[in-house]
């Protein structure tokens, strides 16, 4: 931890998730910079890359925003940012469309945004032109379809095993299954 800062910045409305990440803009700068959401655990198998880290060696072969996602069943896209794109490698797509909690027959795919991001720093100057969007709030979703219209957003479907601690059944499940491995 020698060569870490700490910082934090607060997020004084609940305007939503793309709203917190513009607090962050002037800890931040001109900076490719991480998202990560903690109440998403995200597991690897011994040896393996975290996901944080499987990204970042993307990010500097492609150099734009990168989401983590993972198929859901089809009756929980509802809860996700949902993807669709064009399959550039066999777990890369380039993205061309991103809804925010889709009804499952709006949703374009069953590819959901998990709360693993890097964003390029131009996401700031999108998200302050971004208009509340579904529950009234700034959607990093929206504002990561405008970065993909105007360039290039890449969904990647990472190696590891994620536990969405959100839930009551996912915060038991990650409970248990981190106590048998590491006790
Ligand atoms: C947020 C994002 C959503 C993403 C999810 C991942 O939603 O808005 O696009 O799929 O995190 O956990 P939240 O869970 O904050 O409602």
């Amino acid at each position: 931890m020698d060569n870490s800062t700490f910082s934090y910045t607060r997020q004084i409305e609940m305007k939503g998730l793309g709203h917190a990440i513009l607090t962050g803009e002037t800890l931040i700068g001109d900076e490719p910079f991480a998202v990560l959401l903690a109440d998403d655990l995200c597991l690897v198998d011994d040896g393996g890359d975290n996901v944080l880290k499987q990204m970042v060696g993307l990010y500097k072969q492609f150099r734009c925003s990168i989401v983590a996602v993972e198929e859901v069943p089809m009756e929980e896209v509802h809860k996700y940012g949902v993807i669709k794109g064009e399959m550039i490698r066999d777990d890369i797509f380039q993205i061309s469309e991103m809804v925010e909690k889709p009804a499952t027959e709006d949703a374009p795919s069953n590819l959901a945004i998990i709360g693993r991001y890097i964003l390029t720093p131009d996401i700031f100057d999108i998200l302050r032109k971004t208009t509340p969007g579904v529950g009234g709030e700034i959607q990093i979703t929206d504002a990561l379809m405008q970065q993909a219209k105007a360039g290039c957003v890449l969904g990647y479907k990472f190696k590891g095993r994620r536990f969405d601690c959100g839930s009551i059944d996912g915060f038991i499940e990650a409970t248990n299954y981190c106590y048998k491995k590491f006790y």
